[in-house]
């Protein structure tokens, strides 16, 4: 089984297109090497990424996520086991969304607490990825 883990976050400052390069480049060697992959978006100074792999791997690689200064304001949106990858090419792909096309998560430490904005938060998260996954990843919208 493949583990997933899906979740939202503020960027901590403007996130310049180098940064962005930059923190690719590490994700995407660091993945690798530990057999993740997955998918982050990027729009409006929020992120959405989901991390896929050995359910130990993502947690480990989650919890030094949660450390990165570089971003705050981190929500999980979804954990699930499924039977295979669903971003199996990409061990982080990356997509700068217009902001038309962008999701309104509930805010994070905001009064709006509980079950039904978490499953809102949820539903809109699958379906943007799944749509980025169905038209696959957009150079234009690539760093
Ligand atoms: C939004 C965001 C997404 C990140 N995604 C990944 C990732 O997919 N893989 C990864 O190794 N590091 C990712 N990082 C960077 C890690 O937080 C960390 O800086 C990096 O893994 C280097 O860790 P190290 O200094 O312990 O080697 C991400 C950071 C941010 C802010």
């Amino acid at each position: 089984m493949i583990f997933q883990l899906c979740y939202t976050s503020t960027a901590a400052r403007d996130m310049q297109r180098e940064d962005l390069v930059e923190l690719l480049r590490i994700s995407r060697a660091k993945n690798e090497a530990s057999g993740l992959t997955g998918l982050l978006l990027f729009s409006a100074e929020r992120f959405v990424q989901l991390l896929e792999g050995d359910e130990e791997a993502v947690r480990t690689l989650y919890a030094r996520i949660c450390e990165d200064n570089r971003h705050h304001e981190i929500t999980t949106i979804f954990e699930r086991e499924v039977e295979a990858r669903d971003c199996p090419d990409w061990s982080m792909g990356f997509q700068a969304l217009p902001e038309s096309e962008w999701l309104e998560f509930p805010n994070p430490d905001g009064t709006e607490k509980g079950l039904r904005p978490m499953l809102e938060a949820m539903g809109r998260a699958r379906a943007i990825l799944q749509s980025v996954r169905e038209r696959g990843l957009d150079p234009e919208r690539d760093v």
